[in-house]
Parts: structure tokens; C-alpha cells; sequence
């Protein structure tokens, strides 16, 4: 038992909001994934990525909201771009996307308070079939996921949704990045993993708020870190692809705060 209702943590650490809670967060999330809709049509051949986070950080302002990623342990944009065979953390540059390059943007933004956090895939151009069903798989991947969400299950129950499926299609999961708590503060427990045992880790809450964002590879699951300190990409140079929504645990299941307004979450509607 805890004394002060607002501000219950599990053992493990992990917060429990109250329902009130879910307003902010709704009302972030929805943000940062009225962004990405809205970033589609920027993303063309010839476009650089620089670009698009200048596009994406002017939105943040112009709804009068904060980017959560500008000065977040020295990063110094308003999203990450990461094209093909990188796997996340791509830094946004003066390189120009290609026909087919397919590119996963990642935004999170602060509303009064609360973290929206979201990426998706995109694609400039033509995706070729490989990529296309890369792509489905990890968005798939990520549905499944969040379908094992529900108060009783386990965050083991959650990855091995996940992993099953994506090995199933002889794909791989990244081991090396993992989902997050998240509500008030940006990075919170628990690690969200992407693969594991079904019935193990901790169990599943009504209140907890935090992300699923599985990386999948069409090659081996290793990667490395660049020079530059951020981007990850995968060690046999094999493409990558990610997807990530922030979710809330109801009484019966899950609430997903970012889910795309206008319906465009997988760039098969990107055109
Ligand atoms: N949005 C990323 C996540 O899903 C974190 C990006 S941190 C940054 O957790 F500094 F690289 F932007
Ligand atoms: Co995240
Ligand atoms: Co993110």
C-alpha cells in the first residue's frame, strides 16, 4: 500500500498514473503523430534529411509545444532520421534521400508536461519489395505487441508476441534498444524489450505508460555505434526498420496515445 495515490511505483519501479493522466498524454502523443502525418509529403528524392527536422521542429513550435530530444544528452535536433540500413539514432544532415531509401523518423515532444513519443517508416520514392515487406513485418510486429498489453500479462508476454512473429518471417529483433517508461519524463523503468519468455519480466499494470518501438532487421540483429556517438546501424549492413508508439494500460488492455489522425501509419499511404 502507498500513502500518496499520486504517485504509486511498483517494485520494479514503475509508475502507476492516475486516470486523469491519460488526457496529457493523449493530447501529446496525438501531436507527435499529427507531425509525422504531416511530414509526409516532405519526403520526396532529393529532399535531406536536415531539411525535414527543420520542418519538424518548426511544427513543434508553432503548436506551442517543446521538443523533448533537442539538448537531450547533447543532441541538438527536433527528431531522429534513420535511413536504411540505419538502425536508429540517425543524425539529420545535409545527405539527400534517394528513390527507395526507406527512413524511419522518430519525434517527441512535450505537451504540459507529458512526452509523446512515435517514429515511422517512410519511404522517398518507390519502396522495393524487400523493404515493403521488411516494413509490414515490423508494423505487424509492433500491433502484436501491443495486442499482448493488458493488465495480468507480463512485459516477457509483450517481446515474445514480437520476436516470435518477426523470426517467424525470417527476420531478426535488435537486442541493443528497447522501449522505455515514459509519462512526465522522457526515459523511465521499465527496459521494454522486444524479445524474451512469455510470462516473465514484470506484470502489467492499469496506469503504466511507456513505448514499444521494436527495431527489426532483414539480416543479423547485431549493430554498432558511428563515430559521431548516435547512429546505429546494423553490423552486416542489412536494412533496418522501426516503428514506435507510446501506450497506456487500461483496465482491459491499451490506450495508444499516438496513434497517425489521419489513418497514414505505414507509407504504403504515403503517396
Ligand atoms: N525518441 C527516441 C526514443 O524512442 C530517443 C531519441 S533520443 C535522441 O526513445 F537524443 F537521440 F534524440
Ligand atoms: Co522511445
Ligand atoms: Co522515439
Amino acid at each position: 500500500m502507498n500513502e500518496h495515490p499520486r504517485h504509486r511505483l511498483t517494485s520494479e519501479g514503475i509508475r502507476l498514473h492516475e486516470p486523469a493522466d491519460f488526457a496529457g498524454m493523449h493530447k501529446a502523443g496525438a501531436l507527435a503523430a499529427r507531425i509525422l502525418d504531416e511530414i509526409i509529403p516532405h519526403v520526396v528524392p532529393g529532399q535531406t534529411t536536415e531539411e525535414l527536422d527543420r520542418i519538424i521542429t518548426q511544427m513543434v513550435e508553432d503548436a506551442g509545444a517543446t521538443s523533448a530530444t533537442i539538448g537531450y544528452k547533447g543532441y541538438k535536433h527536433g527528431s531522429c532520421i534513420s535511413i536504411n540500413h540505419v538502425v536508429c539514432h540517425g543524425i539529420p544532415s545535409q545527405k539527400k534521400l534517394k528513390d527507395g531509401d526507406i527512413l524511419n523518423i522518430d519525434v517527441t515532444v512535450i505537451v504540459d508536461g507529458w512526452f509523446g513519443d512515435t517514429s515511422r517508416m517512410f519511404v522517398a520514392g518507390k519502396m522495393n519489395r524487400k523493404a515493403e515487406r521488411l516494413v509490414q513485418v515490423t508494423h505487424d510486429a509492433l500491433m502484436l505487441g501491443i495486442e499482448a498489453v493488458k493488465p495480468g500479462n507480463t512485459f516477457g508476454d509483450i517481446g515474445h508476441a514480437i520476436q516470435s512473429y518477426v523470426e517467424g518471417h525470417r527476420m531478426s529483433v535488435v537486442r541493443d534498444f528497447c522501449g522505455h517508461g515514459l509519462g512526465r519524463v522522457f526515459h523511465a523503468p521499465p527496459n521494454v524489450l522486444h524479445y524474451g519468455r512469455a510470462g516473465t519480466g514484470p506484470v502489467l499494470e492499469e496506469g503504466m505508460f511507456f513505448t514499444i518501438e521494436p527495431m527489426v532487421n532483414l539480416g543479423r540483429p547485431e549493430t554498432k555505434i558511428l563515430a559521431d556517438d548516435w547512429t546505429a546501424v546494423t553490423r552486416d549492413k542489412s536494412l533496418s526498420a522501426q516503428f514506435e508508439h507510446s501506450i497506456g494500460v487500461t483496465a482491459d488492455g491499451a490506450e495508444i496515445f499516438t496513434l497517425s489522425p489521419g489513418g497514414r501509419f505505414h507509407p504504403t499511404f504515403s503517396v
